[in-house]
């Protein structure tokens, strides 16, 4: 069984997409071992009690130095088994520790075609804000390896989107999320529950799937 943490900070859609992709058997043999929020107040711990997933609240300035966060962090989700963390709709920083803990083992979903929108300050709707600012034609969502920068580890997967007229940030952003984003992580865990991601020299491979 291949055991997966996912870390949290909002309303919790890309959680229950893969939620849902594990229960139908899109995403095989696969558990969620743990869900980790640096926000009580996150609804996606909500969705994970009721799928009946293990939660920990943990939040950074609790802890007297960040090395005593990364630590903690890190060891909770190793105590659960994980083998892969996902960050989705994940606010945290990262911390150093457990990066090095988990290399190349850990993923996030970021609501743009990387390198477009993304890096500081850009997360939620403001992503969106800025793409309808510029007039971009074509969006979409990025799934990429978690390193050091923000928003710049090798990239895994990623899905266009197009830009509608009549778009607000609003529309455009549930559009990304229900036409990209919640496509794209589930497929990202399918992939390394099967063993088929390959990183090497700064580029990340996904193997085709074996003909049934
Ligand atoms: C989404 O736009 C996602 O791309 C970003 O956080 C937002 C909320 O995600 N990372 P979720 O509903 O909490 O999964």
């Amino acid at each position: 069984m291949y055991k997966i943490a996912v870390l949290v900070s909002g309303g919790g859609t890309n959680l229950q997409a893969i939620i849902d992709r594990i229960a139908d058997g899109t995403i095989p043999d696969t558990k969620i071992s743990l869900v980790v929020s640096n926000r009580r107040s996150a609804y996606a711990l909500e969705r994970a009690a009721s799928a009946g997933i293990p939660t920990s609240v943990i939040h950074p300035k609790k802890f007297e130095t960040p090395a005593l966060f990364g630590e903690a962090l890190t060891r909770v989700i190793a105590e659960s088994g994980a083998q892969l963390v996902v960050l989705a709709g994940c606010l945290m920083t990262i911390p150093p520790e457990l990066i090095r803990a988990y290399p190349d083992r850990i993923i996030n979903i970021h609501p743009s075609l990387i390198p477009s929108f993304c890096g500081k300050g850009y997360y939620g709707l403001t992503v969106h804000e800025k793409a309808l600012e510029r007039g971009v034609k074509v969006t979409g969502a990025t799934v990429h390896i978690v390193d050091e920068r923000l928003d710049h580890g090798p990239i895994l997967l990623q899905k266009a989107v197009e830009v509608l007229p009549e778009d607000t940030p609003e529309t455009l952003q549930l559009r990304v999320m229900q036409q990209a984003e919640w496509v794209l992580l589930p497929q990202a865990v399918r992939a390394f529950a099967q063993g088929r991601v390959t990183v090497k020299d700064g580029q990340a491979q996904i193997c085709p799937e074996e003909a049934e």
